[in-house]
C-alpha cells in the first residue's frame, strides 16, 4: 500500500505512522511522499530524516482549483493508494475527495460528531465535558463528517487545562491513527453507508 501524507505543522501523527511502519506494526505499506502547504512544517523535516520524499506546495502560487490539481498530480505520480491527512490545516477540494473516495483518512482531536473544526480540544474543555477523545475517519465532502473508523476516549480530570487535556488526547491519536492505517492496509475496513465495519 502506497501512502501519501498531507501535513501543515508539527507532524507527531506522521511520526507515529512512520514508526509503526519501521517497527513492522504496519506491514506491506510505505510512505512515498509527504506534502505540505507550509514550507517550514517540522513534519517535512521528520520525513526527510526517514528518507521520505517531500513536497512543499505554496498556496500563494496557485488558485484553489489549481492547488488541488497540483496535489492530485503528485498523488498520481507516486501511485498513491491511501492519502492521510495528519494535521493538514486546509480544506481538501472535492476533486481529490472524489478521486480518492474511501481512501482518505483524517485524525480529529474530538469524539465526533462533537466539536468539529478548529481547536476541538479547546471546544471540549470549554464545554465542560467529562470525557473527551479523538477520531480517525474517512474524509468526505463535509467538515470532519466522513464515516468513523476508530475512536478513543480519555477522561477530563480535575485540574486539567486545555494543554493537559490536549496532550492526553494526542497520546491516543498516536495509537489509533496507526491502528486505522494497519486495518486499511490489511483490507479489514468495509464501508457500509456511514458504518465502517472492521473485519477480523
Ligand atoms: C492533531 O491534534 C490532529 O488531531 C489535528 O491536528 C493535530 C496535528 O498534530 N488534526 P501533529 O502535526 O500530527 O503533531
Amino acid at each position: 500500500v502506497k501512502i501519501a501524507v498531507l501535513v501543515s505543522g508539527r507532524g507527531s501523527n506522521l511520526q507515529a505512522i512512520i514508526d509503526s511502519i519501521e517497527k513492522g506494526y504496519i506491514k506491506n505499506a510505505e510512505i512515498n511522499v509527504v506534502i505540505s502547504n507550509k514550507a517550514n512544517a517540522y513534519a517535512l523535516e521528520r520525513a526527510r530524516i526517514h528518507g521520505i520524499s517531500t513536497v512543499f506546495l505554496d498556496p500563494e502560487k496557485y488558485d484553489r482549483d489549481e492547488y488541488d490539481k497540483a496535489i492530485l498530480n503528485i498523488l498520481n505520480q507516486y501511485d498513491t493508494d491511501l492519502l492521510l491527512l495528519a494535521g493538514y490545516f486546509r480544506i481538501l477540494g472535492n476533486e481529490i475527495i472524489e478521486a480518492y473516495r474511501n481512501r482518505i483518512m483524517n485524525i480529529h482531536p474530538s469524539l465526533l460528531p462533537a466539536f468539529k473544526g478548529l481547536h476541538a480540544q479547546r471546544q471540549a474543555f470549554e464545554y465542560g465535558v467529562k470525557v473527551a477523545g479523538c477520531t480517525v475517519h474517512f474524509v468526505d465532502e463535509g467538515l470532519d463528517s466522513g464515516p468513523i473508523i476508530l475512536q478513543k476516549c480519555v477522561p477530563v480530570i480535575p485540574g486539567d487545562t486545555e494543554e493537559t487535556l490536549t496532550n492526553r488526547i494526542l497520546e491516543q491519536e498516536h495509537i489509533i491513527y496507526p491502528e486505522a492505517v494497519k486495518l486499511f492496509t490489511e483490507g479489514k475496513l468495509k464501508i457500509e453507508g456511514r458504518n465502517v465495519v472492521i473485519l477480523d
